[in-house]
């Protein structure tokens, strides 16, 4: 069982995804934080605008310590993230773990459930399940405000919905596999959803017929 969950930014996919997971005894992957690794080993050096080249070879020398990173979940990596994201050669050298993560999913589980911007599409366009997860923008800035404030990174609600909206347009614009829901994956609107509604009705179309 493979189940692709993609969605812009704070709209709620990766707990969802997680929560899935664990529901169907499934291995999780968030692609997000290859991306944001990727970020985070430019920026420990200084590099805040990186050629392709090296972006890629950051993307190609990631460590499990990178995705664990306390920086991995800032707002400044997840804009860097973003920005490497749009680069061919980046997501060339994160595709193979995605894909093997896919076919041979860890800790001996018999699927996987991987959230992103282009699982359904790009990474796994033959995942049995899709989901597409949205929700407007100001109530994701208003999540993903708390989250940052929790973790103190200083920031205003204002700024993390302008922050938002950029990030989101680069997805959606970029030519190398934006962010775009695919035509065979399921609709989630969490604009009036808590967690648990939001699992029930993800539970609900997964447990369904086939796609
Ligand atoms: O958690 P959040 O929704 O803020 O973002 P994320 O999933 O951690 O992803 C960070 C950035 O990585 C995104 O803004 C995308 O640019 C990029 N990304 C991507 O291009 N493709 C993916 N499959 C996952 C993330």
């Amino acid at each position: 069982m493979i189940i692709a969950v993609d969605g812009p930014a704070a709209s709620g996919k990766g707990t969802l995804a997680r929560a899935l997971a664990e529901h169907f005894g499934l291995a999780y992957l968030d692609t997000g934080s290859l991306y944001r690794a990727t970020a985070v080993r430019l920026l420990a050096v200084g590099n805040t605008d990186p050629t392709e080249d090296e972006a890629t070879k950051a993307a190609d020398t990631i460590t499990a310590a990178d995705r664990e990173s306390p920086d991995l979940r800032s707002e400044a990596t997840g804009q860097m993230a973003s920005t490497v994201a749009a680069m061919a050669g980046v997501r060339a050298s994160l595709l193979a773990f995605q894909r093997n993560f896919a076919a041979n999913p860890p800790g001996g589980a018999t699927g996987a459930v991987m959230d992103g911007r282009d699982i359904g599409t790009v990474v796994l366009p033959d995942a049995d399940k899709k989901l597409f997860i949205t929700a407007s923008a100001k109530a994701r800035a208003h999540r993903r405000f708390l989250e940052l404030s929790a973790s103190g990174d200083p920031t205003s609600e204002d700024q993390v919905l302008a922050d938002l909206i950029d990030r989101d347009r680069r997805d959606a614009e970029r030519a190398q596999s934006p962010m775009v829901q695919a035509p065979d994956a399921h609709l989630l609107d969490t604009t009036e959803l808590d967690i648990d509604a939001a699992f029930l009705a993800a539970k609900a179309y997964i447990s369904g017929p086939a796609r």
